[in-house]
């Protein structure tokens, strides 16, 4: 009986398993000597060759080889599966004494914020926000609001025209023409209308080709022009500071009747003039006034029946006044060092307000 096979097996099977080192190849190892096309089954299948006399001796020697490289593999299996598991739990390990990473924490925009703190007022007031398009048609930028297209009042307003009837809103006061009309002749109304208008100027440190309004218009029966002088009051001081007074100068806009621009007692100097309020004492901040008969009629409304009034600001202006910003188009340029200066706090303010 020859058993020089069976010993050559373990021989070669000793050899390599000291080359293992990792699971992988163990299993390989494991196939390659256990599996069906193994070499230890090749052993056996040498059985059919041996009389019967030699077979048992034979198998009982294939057999012990084959328990000797079962136990083999399951030992090893056992110390690469430690290995590995402490390979894993020394990788994952978190070193608790490393500096945590610091986030870098975003901050409102002055002009985002400046326009929450104005619909926050005018919220707290019952006013709904309403919103339009920043692409407007001709009649209702200018037509419906009593400027028809000769009218040389068009000409306060450099426009982008897209084509000849439809352009970048110049303003927000389509808002009130599209929303008065959506009423249907049938009162109260009471918004304010936030947005990005437009405007073919040259930017410099005052103005920008794009900017912000909020437009404010209330339509119902009775309302007058002190009702619009209380709203603007309470607006200043909300906004500017509980000393702030207005003032009221007549002018004109196509849209409101009797028409007024509006100034605040100046908050830096409290009025002996200095070079906020340029020596004045008043600084301006709106266009104002009781919202022209033929609006309210172009837009459905009775005007023997309802009356109103609107007024129109520039979040732009009202921001760099409160943040004391010397260029509008900081706004725009979105530089961090700009930006990164308004860090909110924790009361709501913002950390350089100048009020
Ligand atoms: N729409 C005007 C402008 O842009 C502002 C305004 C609004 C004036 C409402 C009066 C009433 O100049």
């Amino acid at each position: 009986m020859d058993t020089a096979g069976i010993l050559e097996v373990r021989q070669s099977f000793d050899d390599a398993i000291s080359d293992v080192d990792n699971l992988n190849a163990l299993q390989q190892l494991k196939v390659e000597y256990l599996g069906k096309k193994g070499k230890v089954t090749g052993l056996m299948k040498e059985m059919k060759n041996l009389s019967n006399e030699e077979r048992p001796e034979y198998g009982a020697k294939v057999n012990e080889v084959r328990t000797y490289i079962t136990e083999a593999i399951e030992r090893r299996g056992e110390v690469l599966e430690e290995a590995a598991l402490e390979e894993k739990l020394r990788e994952e390990t978190i070193d608790v004494t490393l500096p945590g990473r610091t986030f870098s924490l975003g901050s409102p925009h002055p002009l985002s914020r400046t326009i929450e703190d104005i619909e926050d007022f005018f919220l707290g007031l019952g006013y709904e926000i309403a919103e339009g398009y920043e692409v407007e048609t001709d009649y209702y930028n200018f037509e419906a609001l009593n400027l028809p297209k000769s009218h040389p009042a068009r000409d306060m307003q450099d426009t982008f025209y897209i084509s000849e009837e439809t352009l970048l809103r110049t303003h927000t006061s389509p808002v009130q023409a599209r929303t008065m009309e959506a009423q249907e002749g049938r009162g109260p109304v009471k918004i304010i209308c936030p947005g990005k208008v437009y405007r073919r100027d040259s930017d410099d440190a005052t103005h920008s080709h794009q900017f912000t309004q909020i437009e404010g218009l209330v339509v119902d029966r009775n309302i007058r022009m002190s009702d619009l002088k209380g709203t603007l009051e309470l607006f200043a001081k909300e906004i500017f500071g509980a000393e702030r007074e207005i003032r009221l100068r007549p002018s004109y806009f196509p849209f409101t009747e009797p028409s007024v621009e509006v100034d605040i007692s100046c908050f830096k100097c409290k009025g002996a003039g200095c070079n906020v309020c340029k020596g004045t004492g008043w600084i301006e901040i709106l266009g104002a006034g009781m919202v022209h008969p033929n609006v309210l009629e172009m837009a459905g409304f009775d005007p023997d029946e309802y009356s109103g009034f609107a007024f129109g600001m520039g979040p732009d202006r009202i921001a760099m006044l409160k943040y004391g910003i010397e260029d509008i188009r900081h706004f725009y340029t979105n530089d961090l060092r700009f930006i990164n200066q308004f860090k909110a706090t924790e009361d709501g303010g913002a950390t350089n307000e100048s009020i």
